[in-house]
């Protein structure tokens, strides 16, 4: 079958309805020789960036040379800033693995996320004093000086544990002034302007914050993924094979690896591409940007999806032609929805009905239509997750660790919540692993980039 899961009958549909949902899903279809000959190229591009800075695919090298041990003791300040909103934390480390925290999220609006760097900036300031004043008992200020770990999740160019400038924005921010900038200044600034007593030791990625969390409860851990908003791994890898490396510390040991998967393919030479992700990239605030991410992540797939039903109402085979003034909005059909009808099980697809007439406004919807739309979201959220089985693919292979058994954290929404998307991606890697899959263990690692950071903040100043 062209689908290769569940297909499900669509009732009373023409023989044009048919064809094009059978066209839509020839071009989104990637059968294993082309999964395997994404990740031979990836793999290239993998050590591309190990060797020279500036790579699309950018390597980078996180200066975390050292694992938790689950012996560690203290207390942390952790900041996760990277999506939807920003996470403040305080991690009290007690040994034997035991961890107590407190937490608070803080939304990002829009303005703050297109404003100016110093606006958001001091927005995470307000938020840290606030966290402090309210969940921690022991704050009065002049008598302790906290020491925090910034998980920061956007690319960076690290020059040490705590130093990094970022290098592009992603994921919908567009702050002026700060790309090319060092964001642990920044956010130290703001921090002494409010007066609050805090000193960032340590700059993470989402990513390698998972995955320092993730090994702080399974040592096997080799990899740490993100399948959220965006998209994006790290893992261990030997210091001899980071050749860009000017001083190495200790050539023997390992260092985690930040890889910055989502630019992937930025030149679109190896994906297949449709007309529907040309459309999205062309329409977003950086195009030619972050190619793979935008076929994969939680913040595009729905607007990849209502790219394909405009185009069927365009074509008079959905909706009778007709269209409403709220899916005509970009980004207005949101992967939430997706996730809904993904999900719906009613034979007249009630929950579908419900995202279209009564959240998008559509005037009204018949069985067909609402068969035709879930077929789209399946077509789209397939792709993302068997694309999604490359990258991770071919970091398992590039560090020849399938033999002797790996471990897999994995956070975000997507991998979290979205129907199906696991088990989309682990028939994936069975396809591509064979019988050797069983020796790879993925688990969710469920908000680790904060503890993540803390730890790191714990190793930097051990
Ligand atoms: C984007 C960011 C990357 C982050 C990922 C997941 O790809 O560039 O740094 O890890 O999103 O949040």
């Amino acid at each position: 079958s062209i689908i290769r899961d569940e297909v499900e009958h669509i009732e009373g549909a023409s023989n044009a309805q048919l064809s094009a949902i059978d066209g839509i899903a020839k071009e989104f279809d990637l059968t294993v020789e082309k999964l395997r000959e994404i990740i031979k190229y990836f793999c290239n591009e993998m050590d591309k960036g190990l060797e020279k800075t500036g790579m699309n695919v950018a390597m980078i090298p996180s200066f975390v040379t050292g694992a938790p041990t689950g012996k560690e003791v203290g207390t942390f300040l952790a900041l996760d800033l990277g999506g939807t909103n920003l996470r403040v934390c305080e991690f009290t480390f007690e040994g034997e693995g035991v961890v107590k925290s407190k937490q608070h999220k803080y939304r990002i609006t829009e303005a703050q996320r297109t404003g100016s760097g110093r606006q958001l900036f001091d927005f995470i300031a307000d938020c840290v004093d606030k966290f402090l004043a309210e969940f921690v008992t022991d704050y009065s200020e002049n008598t302790k000086i906290f020491k925090m770990g910034f998980t920061f999740s956007f690319p960076v160019e690290q020059t040490a544990i705590n130093k990094g400038t970022l290098i592009k924005w992603t994921k919908g921010f567009t702050c002026s002034d700060s790309e090319n900038k060092d964001v642990v200044f920044m956010l130290q600034e703001a921090l002494n302007r409010k007066g609050v007593p805090a000193v960032v030791s340590a700059l993470v990625n989402d990513t390698v914050g998972t995955l320092l969390s993730h090994s702080y409860k399974d040592p096997k851990t080799f990899i740490g993924i993100i399948y959220g908003t965006g998209t994006n791994g790290a893992y261990y890898e030997n210091i001899s094979k980071i050749k860009k490396l000017n001083k190495i510390p200790d050539a023997s040991g390992k260092m985690i690896i930040n890889v910055e998967w989502g630019a992937f393919d930025s030149e679109k030479k190896i994906i297949p591409i449709t007309m529907f992700d040309n459309k999205l990239d062309r329409e977003s605030n950086n195009p030619h940007s972050q190619i793979f991410e935008k076929m994969i992540s939680g913040m595009y797939l729905g607007e990849i999806a209502r790219n394909i039903i405009l185009h069927l109402i365009d074509r008079r085979l959905l909706f009778d032609g007709y269209s409403s003034k709220d899916l005509n909005r970009n980004y207005s059909f949101e992967t939430e929805y997706m996730s809904v009808i993904e999900a719906d099980g009613s034979h007249t697809l009630d929950d579908t009905k419900k995202v279209l007439e009564e959240s998008l406004n559509i005037p009204s919807t018949t069985l067909t239509d609402r068969q035709i739309v879930k077929r789209v979201c399946q077509i789209v959220g397939l792709r993302a997750a068997r694309l999604s089985s490359t990258t991770l693919a071919a970091v398992i292979i590039h560090c020849g660790v399938v033999e002797c058994g790996v471990s897999v954290g994995i956070d975000g929404t997507l991998f979290e919540l979205y129907p199906h998307f696991s088990a989309r991606l682990e028939t994936a890697l069975r396809e591509l692993f064979g019988t050797n899959f069983d020796k790879v263990k993925i688990s969710l690692a469920r908000d680790g980039s904060g503890v993540g950071a803390a730890l790191a903040a714990m190793l930097a100043t051990e």
